[in-house]
């Protein structure tokens, strides 16, 4: 293995937390380059399950770096509860984990701004995950934000800095008509410099740390958060995340040439889901979208939500691989079909009366589409225990193959339940579309 880049191919929470587990057992440094604890990352071992959000999920294999790159933006105090989390289960966080000074900090106050905003958005809400990420990176942009060394190196002229922050946000939060308790200044100041102080063992440049990595030719695996129809650029604006959640964004948000990367590894589940607002062209509004939601047991790692769930989605998929250069998939999730028949697979939307096979950058187009699906037999056996492709039903693997050509992506690996154990390798089988009889 060399450096892999896994990135999230539809709206998030596709699995990428056990595909990133497992790659892991190949990878010597694991990274973190975008988003922040917005993200809800689950790995089962052993039936224990683990929720990250802002640790790379490779810590829980020994001896691996972790690392949060700046592109990250972190909320110390969650950070440190994810530490101790992580030091209870017998982790060795202060070896594993570096943590970039130059992430921008979640500050209390952007919480309240995020809730704020979403209280004043009414039809726009987004639905966003209340952890004030949006804020941040709008602060980090506006350049009032502050980073790790705002707490270390550039501590001495943080209690100034952060005062006049507080009063402009204050300012800002009475227009929002969420004024609500004053916020304190000085409170903050002590609390983040302490959290500072707590984490000061684990931060460093990490930018050099990463290039000198790649120059000693270790093996890297990027961790992307999100998914890639919720970049801010390429998905469906205004109801994206606030970071670019492509691979692209490893240049920018880990300091590493996105041209070192070997494999871009697109994670995608064999249907859709969605939590929060926004389009979804393929939501399932009836029973099958239930159904979908008890037996995936979509309810939002990070919030606890429940998902909007619907038929798999070739058109959307399609944009963001090609975005993305993806070169090989990790289908997951396949479990979740088994009894699913016929299975729908949208392959082509209709636009006011117009085909395409192109995803609208309208919001309006985004929200008229109406998905032109095509039916593929589905199959009834329990998958949960599958571990190689030869065992599949041909149902399945004739719905696996279909994927694979429509989007024109090889299958590299098939996810078929949380356990690190439910995988099976697709690498050395060819997945062929089973002739109709
Ligand atoms: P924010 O990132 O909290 O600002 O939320 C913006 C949108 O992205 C909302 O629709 C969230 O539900 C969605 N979102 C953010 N992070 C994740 C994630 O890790 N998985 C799935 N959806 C997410």
């Amino acid at each position: 293995m060399t450096i892999i880049s896994v990135i999230g191919l539809q709206w998030g929470d596709e699995g990428k937390g056990k595909v990133i587990d497992l790659l892991a057992q190949e990878a010597e440094v694991v990274v973190r380059y975008q988003g922040g604890c917005n993200a809800g990352h689950t790995v089962i071992v052993g039936g224990h399950k683990t929720v990250l959000h802002q640790i790379p999920s490779g810590v829980l294999h020994s001896g691996r770096l972790c690392v949060i790159a700046h592109g990250v933006v972190v909320d110390p105090k969650r950070l440190v509860d994810e530490i101790e989390m992580l030091e209870e289960q017998g982790i060795d966080v202060a070896q594993q984990l570096r943590i970039s000074s130059g992430c921008h900090l979640v500050m209390p106050y952007h919480q309240r701004l995020d809730l704020a905003a979403e209280a004043n958005r009414g039809q726009d809400r987004i639905g966003t995950t209340g952890r004030g990420i949006g804020p941040c990176y709008a602060d980090k942009v506006a350049r009032v934000g502050f980073r790790m060394t705002d707490l270390l190196a550039d501590a001495e002229d943080f209690p100034e800095r952060l005062a006049a922050r507080v009063a402009n946000v204050q300012r800002l939060l009475e227009a929002l008509d969420a004024g609500g308790e004053p916020i304190d200044a000085a409170a903050i100041t002590e609390e983040y410099l302490a959290l500072g102080q707590r984490l000061a063992p684990l931060v460093t440049d990490t930018a050099t740390l990463l290039q000198e990595a790649v120059a000693a030719k270790r093996s890297i695996l990027f961790e992307g958060a999100q998914g890639a129809l919720l970049d801010v650029d390429m998905g469906t604006y205004p109801f994206v995340t606030s970071s670019n959640t492509g691979f692209g964004s490893i240049g920018t948000g880990a300091g590493v040439s996105p041209r070192s990367v070997d494999t871009v590894i697109g994670v995608i589940k064999a249907y859709c889901t969605r939590v929060g607002e926004g389009p979804f062209p393929t939501e399932a509004h009836d029973e099958s979208g239930e159904q979908l939601r008890e037996r995936g047991q979509e309810y939002g790692a990070t919030t606890g939500r429940p998902r909007r769930c619907g038929f798999f989605d070739v058109v959307a998929a399609r944009a963001v691989i090609e975005a993305n250069g993806v070169d090989e998939l990790v289908v997951t999730k396949l479990d979740v079909l088994s009894d699913f028949d016929p299975l729908r697979v949208c392959v082509k939307y209709r636009i006011e009366g117009r085909e395409t096979d192109r995803f609208p950058v309208s919001r309006r187009e985004q929200q008229r589409v109406e998905p032109i699906y095509e039916e593929l037999p589905g199959w009834k056996q329990d998958l949960s225990s599958v571990t190689r492709a030869e065992d599949l039903p041909a149902e399945a693997r004739h719905y696996l193959a279909t994927m694979q050509e429509l989007l024109g992506v090889p299958i590299r690996l098939v996810s078929v339940g949380a356990d690190r154990r439910q995988i099976i390798d697709c690498r050395q089988t060819r997945l062929e579309p089973v002739p109709e009889s």
